[in-house]
């Protein structure tokens, strides 16, 4: 029995010891690699934590409390042309701007040029996030003291919205209730919000005024009117100070020329501007005429 046992225990032995001579070389060299990999991760999420507690330690002083005589507005979409202007406009009148924007449209060279002129703490801040994020908005409204939000971010092309409705109703409408929820939340009291002379459609009589009847006629116009409707019903029951602006075609760039549009090359054959003033300005009807 025993010489039966070590018989076949033998060859076994002897079949396993090169292999074995090669598991403990290969499970060494496999346990350095983890080693190595679970020290670059262990040393990369130390860098996260440190850097976000110190982004958050500077930040967080300024723009989470509320400071006498500081007025502190979320400016949506100030990446973008109008938002950016309003964030200057902002910032030259000592207001504290918070800007929110998901890049989709807008333009970081827009940020970067309004955090050059004014770098001081406490000043501006831009925060990338999506509005379509319920979650994320949430965050930014309980981290953040607003005491006002100007809503300018949407996607904002008549043409596109006749072809991607969804995504304007998503975008101006949904996005705009969630705005509205975060703020009623966590009680902001102020809210500007841009809306469109899209909202009127084709008006009977002209010139439009606050009383012609918004009659909108395509997906952009219907999703911002729905928008006002949402924030009008909110504010009857509320202490909510709101203005809606419902503007025209806006045109040109702040006098010391450090913004301006910058629509991306896709977006161009959208223009927002009257095909009649290109009309004008390349000659082909005659007597019209663009007055600069
Ligand atoms: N430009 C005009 O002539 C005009 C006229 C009337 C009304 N408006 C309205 O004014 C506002 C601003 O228009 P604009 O011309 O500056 O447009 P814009 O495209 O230059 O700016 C819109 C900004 O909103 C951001 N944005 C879009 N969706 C977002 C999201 N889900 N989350 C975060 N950011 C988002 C974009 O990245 C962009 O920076 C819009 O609400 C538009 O409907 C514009």
């Amino acid at each position: 029995m025993l010489g039966i046992n070590r018989g076949r225990a033998q060859p076994r032995a002897n079949r396993s010891w090169p292999f074995a001579g090669m598991d403990l070389a290969d499970s060494k060299r496999k346990s350095n690699i983890v080693g190595k990999i679970l020290f670059v991760v262990t040393l990369t999420t130390l860098c996260i934590i440190l850097l976000q507690q110190s982004s958050s330690f500077s930040s967080s002083t300024a723009f989470s409390h509320r400071e006498p005589g500081v007025t502190h507005v979320l400016v949506t979409g100030g990446a973008g042309y109008i938002g950016s202007h309003a964030a200057l406009r902002l910032l030259n009148d000592y207001y504290r701007v918070t800007i929110v924007d998901n890049l989709s449209r807008g333009n970081l060279g827009a940020v970067k040029i309004l955090q050059g002129l004014y770098p001081d703490p406490g000043r501006l801040q831009f925060i990338y996030a999506d509005l379509g994020d319920a979650k994320a908005v949430n965050k930014i409204f309980a981290e953040n003291a607003f005491d006002a939000v100007i809503h300018f971010a949407a996607v904002a092309y008549v043409g596109e919205s006749t072809l991607e409705p969804l995504r304007y109703y998503h975008n101006i409408t949904a996005n705009t209730l969630t705005v509205l929820e975060a703020m009623a939340a966590h009680r902001v009291k102020t809210l500007i919000y841009s809306s469109t002379c899209a909202t009127y459609g084709e008006p009977e009589k002209m010139p439009i005024t606050e009383d012609t009847p918004q009659v909108p006629i395509n997906p952009y116009g219907k999703a911002k009117k729905m928008a006002e409707d949402i924030i009008l019903d909110f504010s009857r029951n509320s202490d909510m100070a709101v203005m809606i602006l419902r503007y025209f075609n806006v045109i040109g760039s702040d006098p010391g020329g450090r913004l301006g549009e910058a629509p991306r090359p896709e977006l161009r054959e959208h223009g927002r501007i009257s095909g009649a003033c290109f009309d004008a300005a390349a000659g082909t009807i005659s007597g019209l005429k663009v007055h600069i």
